[in-house]
């Protein structure tokens, strides 16, 4: 199938460019599941925006390089900053029912998350996403220039190397994608192509990210040629439900945002005096997730609590309905009792190479969203900064299609899939274990703390899984959890790459081995 432009993801970034381009183009939109299954639905907290008075662009944007521990790229943080006001308002245009000021003006209510100086999160209830998601989607269907396809698993980039008659010019001309329905492995062609498959939190054991963030994009584009960079900045949310069954359910940083407490389940005591006396629990993420990581350590605990019920249940259950809700059910009672949780973890700050047009560096691909690297968060993403970079950047690179469409080679003939070599495997039980291993050793060996020493194991493990999957991989035809498998351990690969090559700790990168900040603060770039 050929449009005019393919964008691979259903998530806020993939919309928003969607949306942006399908005045003038047709567009193609896959996911690999159903429509609503990535992470944007998920979010709770919301989204930053400066807007309150007295708060400036340049709070925002110090903010932001304070929580990266200086990494970021300065002219990309104004970028997306000074564009937040604005995409709040489209959002609201487009019928996202942001919460309203409680003292009955006319503003937006902002809450509150770690990091920030200001009330700065404009947000629906404790369910943000689910209300951005529904909205960008209702407006995608109702497009006749949008087609929406689910279920189609997108396995690797069609390039030059794919073309009928080989032109050598590196251009990216869509993708070959699994059918679901059909079992067989289809071709989608356009003129520009963008990866909107969000992040690879998948690739370990606890993670608040669905099922599906297992680094497609990301080992997609590497395969195909272009860099990749600052994989090593995987970020720990500090808050995520402790519970038996239950393993993958955030506690929105908005709770600590509006008064919530972490104390130390043995002593009674609130620790982050003892590791941040300032900024306590609203302190970087970073900060607050290795606090309670070494509370833990230190006292052999399975948990720390959060504590939110001196706030009054009328007030916990106005802000946090849905928690409040999910808890319940599980027989917590957050407006009398503390939580119990513990840091997993929650998003992917490296990615695909990056400019300020979502361009990555192969031509006719762009990347916007968690699958991007694009300077905006450093080592350590500032809260709510993620679905605003979604929003920018969805727009950014369609902006830059439509300016450039002229450039745009339309797509040439493209080889079809080739699994006539292949056979079906009887083995799934391989590629099950596998996945549960890899998750793992991953959280064991590159966690919180890291070591040279337990890196360097994590990165043996990965080569020899890789190889077992190579193998399968020309030998078998494909299935979503193969190429899954495939796309997660590569993934991993780049992360632990990455670790080992900071030798210094810097916002998410923390290792024993290494315990100074360098006062020179550089990017990790990989270059396939
Ligand atoms: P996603 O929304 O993850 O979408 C990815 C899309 O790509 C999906 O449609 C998926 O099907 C598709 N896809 C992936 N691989 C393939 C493939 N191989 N083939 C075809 N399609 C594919 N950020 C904030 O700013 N504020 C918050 O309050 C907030 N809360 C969060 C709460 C949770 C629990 C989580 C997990 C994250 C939260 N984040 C928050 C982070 C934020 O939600 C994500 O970074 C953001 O939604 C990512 O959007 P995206 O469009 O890049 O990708
Ligand atoms: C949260 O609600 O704590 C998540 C916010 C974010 O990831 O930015």
């Amino acid at each position: 199938m050929t449009s005019d432009v393919l964008v691979i993801g259903s998530g806020a970034a993939g919309l928003t460019a969607a949306l942006n381009l399908a005045d003038r183009f047709s567009v193609t939109v896959l996911a690999k599941g159903r429509l609503d299954e990535g992470s944007t639905a998920w979010a709770q907290g919301g989204i930053a925006a400066v807007l309150e008075p007295g708060d400036t662009f340049e709070h925002h944007v110090r903010d932001t390089i304070v929580a990266g521990a200086g990494l970021n790229d300065r002219a990309t943080v104004e970028f997306v900053v000074e564009r937040a006001p604005a995409a709040i308002e489209r959002l609201a245009a487009l019928g996202v029912p942001f919460n309203v000021a409680e003292n009955g003006g006319n503003g937006w209510h902002l809450t509150r998350e770690g990091g920030h100086s200001h009330r700065r999160i404009v947000h629906v209830d404790d369910a943000t996403g689910w209300a951005v998601q529904d909205a960008l989607l209702r407006a995608a269907h109702a497009h006749p220039n949008i087609t929406l396809v689910p279920d189609m698993v997108a396995i690797d980039l069609a390039t030059s190397r794919h073309e009928m008659r080989y032109s050598g010019a590196g251009h990216v001309h869509g993708v070959y994608a699994y059918n679901r329905g059909t079992g067989q492995v289809d071709l989608y062609t356009a003129r520009a192509t963008i990866l909107a498959t969000g992040g690879a939190g998948r690739t370990y054991q606890f993670s608040t990210a669905p099922r599906g963030a297992t680094g497609d994009g990301i080992a997609m584009a590497w395969r195909a040629g272009a860099r990749v960079s600052n994989m090593e900045f995987m970020q720990f949310h500090p808050t995520c439900l402790f519970h038996l069954e239950v393993k993958n359910f955030l506690i929105t940083e908005a709770v600590r945002g509006e008064g919530g407490r972490l104390i130390n389940p043995t002593t009674g005591k609130r620790f982050m005096t003892y590791y941040d006396a300032e900024r306590l629990e609203l302190a970087p993420r970073d900060v607050v997730a290795r606090a309670i990581d070494a509370e833990i350590k230190r006292f052999g605990l399975d948990f720390v609590h959060l504590d939110i019920s001196h706030r009054g249940p009328d007030f916990v259950k106005a802000h946090f309905p849905t928690i409040h809700a999910r808890l319940s059910e599980l027989g917590i009672d957050m407006t009398r009792e503390p939580i119990p949780v513990v840091p997993a973890q929650h998003y992917t700050c490296g990615g695909v190479v990056v400019d300020r047009d979502g361009r990555t560096d192969l031509p006719g691909l762009y990347a916007a969203g968690e699958v991007s690297q694009s300077g905006l968060h450093g080592a350590n993403r500032l809260a709510s900064n993620s679905l605003l970079e979604c929003f920018v950047f969805g727009e950014a690179a369609a902006n830059h299609i439509a300016a450039h469409w002229d450039d745009l080679p339309p797509p040439p003939a493209i080889r079809p899939w080739d699994d006539s070599r292949v056979t079906d495997s009887d083995e799934e039980v391989v590629i099950k274990q596998n996945w549960t291993e890899i998750r793992r050793f991953m959280w064991n060996y590159v966690g919180i703390v890291r070591t040279t020493k337990r890196l360097e194991r994590a990165q043996h493990r990965i080569k020899m899984l890789q190889e077992e999957v190579a193998d399968y991989y020309g030998h078998f035809r494909v299935t979503p959890d193969l190429i899954e498998l495939r796309n997660l351990l590569q993934s991993a690969e780049l992360i632990v790459r990455s670790a080992l090559h900071r030798h210094e700790s810097r916002g998410l990168h923390y290792t024993l081995d290494y315990t100074d900040t360098l006062d020179a603060a550089a990017d990790t770039v990989l270059i396939p």
